[in-house]
């Protein structure tokens, strides 16, 4: 903290606008062109990468809505950070994940972008942003490349055309079946996917298709771990689960409920590894006990006062 200004520096001033310029850039090969990453850039993880992880190491990935929520997965270590459509629940206040728009996955994408340095970062492609048609599918893919600075995008479904299309347009593509709130309605509700053999079959099928259309990886929500592992034996892409059993080649959860700041009731896969809720109100409730017991601000927490300016005011004061 600056005594004079009262600025906070964080030391960052490298996060210009244009430190996503700054990103590992990897050439053919195992290669990186020394002129396009600078000493200080992070070594980012790669989708080249990701894919070869599968049958070698378990990889993992959480959502994030924001800076601090992408920067701190960040520095967990994870290997990709998902700007989840969820965040209509996490952060909106939404009750499902239908209403989100475009313009406000942009918004939170941006955001995570300037936290997720290293981890690759994914962005959900909103209910109605590729439905209507292939080119809106690419042009809103873009959008979330160009303008939110997401390195991937991941869409519902069985979509094989969509996912070529955005492949071929160069951005990274990650498919999601099984249980996809998306299609909740059609869904009849969030209901566990591929119980009977004939639906398992069809989900088998459809992953096939969707790593040969290029998705790069799969996500499995809310399926049978049989299923879950058969679908992970029977694609060279990696998988990752939620609520998919332990075969997948990773796990994600929403970061908010393995946090513990989202409100019940939870499925059944969520584990929680913290209350920050308890802990966040905790701080709060002491905050205002101190500020209205006339405990806060101490005197080391106020900027001292320059000699002679008590007096000075006191002068002031007192002739009106
Ligand atoms: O929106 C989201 O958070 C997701 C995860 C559940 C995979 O799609």
């Amino acid at each position: 903290m600056d005594e004079k200004t009262g600025q906070r520096g964080e030391g960052r001033g490298e996060r210009s606008p244009t430190h996503l310029k700054k990103r590992g850039v990897r050439g053919p090969g195992s290669g990186v062109r020394a002129s396009a990453r600078p000493e200080t850039a992070p070594i980012t993880v790669t989708v080249p990468e990701v894919m070869a992880a599968k049958g070698m190491r378990r990889l993992v990935m959480v959502t994030a809505t924001d800076e601090p929520s992408a920067r701190l997965a960040d520095a967990a270590g994870v290997d990709l950070v998902l700007v989840g459509d969820s965040l209509a629940m996490a952060a909106l206040g939404r009750a499902d994940t239908l209403s989100v728009t475009m313009d406000e996955m942009v918004h939170h994408t941006r955001a995570a972008a300037a936290g997720a340095r290293r981890a690759l970062l994914v962005a959900d492609m909103p209910f109605g942003s590729y439905q209507t048609s292939v080119a809106d599918a690419v042009r809103n893919a873009c959008r979330l490349v160009g303008e939110g600075g997401a390195r991937a995008v991941k869409l519902e479904g069985y979509r094989p055309a969509e996912v070529s299309a955005i492949r071929a347009a160069g951005v990274p593509v990650v498919a999601h079946l099984g249980l996809t709130p998306q299609s909740m309605h059609a869904f009849g509700g969030y209901r566990v996917q591929g119980r009977q053999a004939e639906q398992a079959l069809v989900l088998l099928g459809q992953a096939r298709e969707l790593e040969s259309a290029g998705a790069f990886l799969l996500v499995l929500e809310a399926i049978p771990p049989a299923l879950g592992r058969a679908i992970t034996r029977a694609v060279g892409v990696p998988t990752v689960g939620i609520g998919a059993g332990p075969a997948c080649d990773g796990q994600v959860l929403v970061s908010a409920d393995l946090l513990g700041l989202s409100a019940g009731p939870l499925p059944r896969f969520v584990r929680r590894y913290a209350e920050l809720d308890a802990v966040i109100r905790t701080a709060v409730e002491a905050f205002a006990a101190d500020v209205r017991a006339g405990a806060y601000p101490a005197d080391e927490e106020c900027y001292p006062d320059p000699p002679g300016l008590e007096a000075v005011v006191a002068r002031c004061l007192a002739e009106g």
